[in-house]
């Protein structure tokens, strides 16, 4: 099994960052194949809205050549995907925006009929985590409305699970959180368990 985070914050060491090492622990600890992608090392042209190729088959970008159809074949081959996030302004980070927006090739659309062809995100499993500074969870309602969206209604992938952190600020300070960092152990060791 192969599993991969992609980490949304700019921050290495951050609380995101730490929330997935312990994720990927666990998956570690049940044989996994881990991964972990520092989404802010990559270069992730925001889309242009071009609707050219990217719809069609082969399904890939021709307005840029940068890291993203590689992000996406590393996605596609694995078995569980991690996205984690900060909140940043009551949202996840633009890099995960741009992220997100640049997937669009993974549909194959028929623009003229307006079908959907293929999705080949279709099918995957998928883990939605968000840290964030403010003590009341409500604040991550609208960031994860946003993924349950654009991963469930719009990429057609299930999500089976949802990680929250709260009252977390400068980096390290998820360390004092024992709970979260062994639920986010916990559960990736149930998903990735045979
Ligand atoms: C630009 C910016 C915007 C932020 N916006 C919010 C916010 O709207 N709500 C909140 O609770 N925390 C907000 N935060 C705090 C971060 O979510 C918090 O510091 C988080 O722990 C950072 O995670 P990281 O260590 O993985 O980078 C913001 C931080 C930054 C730098």
């Amino acid at each position: 099994m192969k599993v991969i985070a992609f980490v949304a914050s700019p921050r290495k060491n951050g609380n995101s960052d730490i929330l997935a090492e312990h994720f990927l622990e666990g998956a570690k600890s049940k044989g996994a194949d881990t991964e972990k992608i520092y989404l802010y090392d990559h270069t992730i042209n925001p889309c242009q809205g071009c609707y050219k190729n990217c719809w069609i088959n082969p399904n890939d970008c021709t307005r840029f050549q940068d890291d993203m159809n590689q992000l996406i074949s590393k996605m596609l081959s694995s078995d569980l995907i991690l996205f984690v996030s900060p909140v940043y302004m009551a949202s996840y980070t633009s890099q995960l925006t741009v992220f997100f927006e640049r997937c669009i090739p993974l549909m194959n659309v028929d623009l003229k009929n307006n079908v959907l062809v293929e999705n080949r995100g279709k099918g995957k499993n998928v883990v939605v985590a968000l840290v964030h500074d403010a003590p009341d969870l409500s604040i991550a309602d609208i960031p994860f409305k946003a993924m349950d969206h654009v991963l469930k209604n719009t990429f057609q992938m299930n999500i089976i699970g949802k990680l929250q952190v709260s009252g977390v600020r400068d980096k390290g300070d998820i360390n004092n959180k024992d709970k979260s960092l062994k639920e986010a152990y916990q559960l990736a060791e149930k998903l990735c368990a045979k």
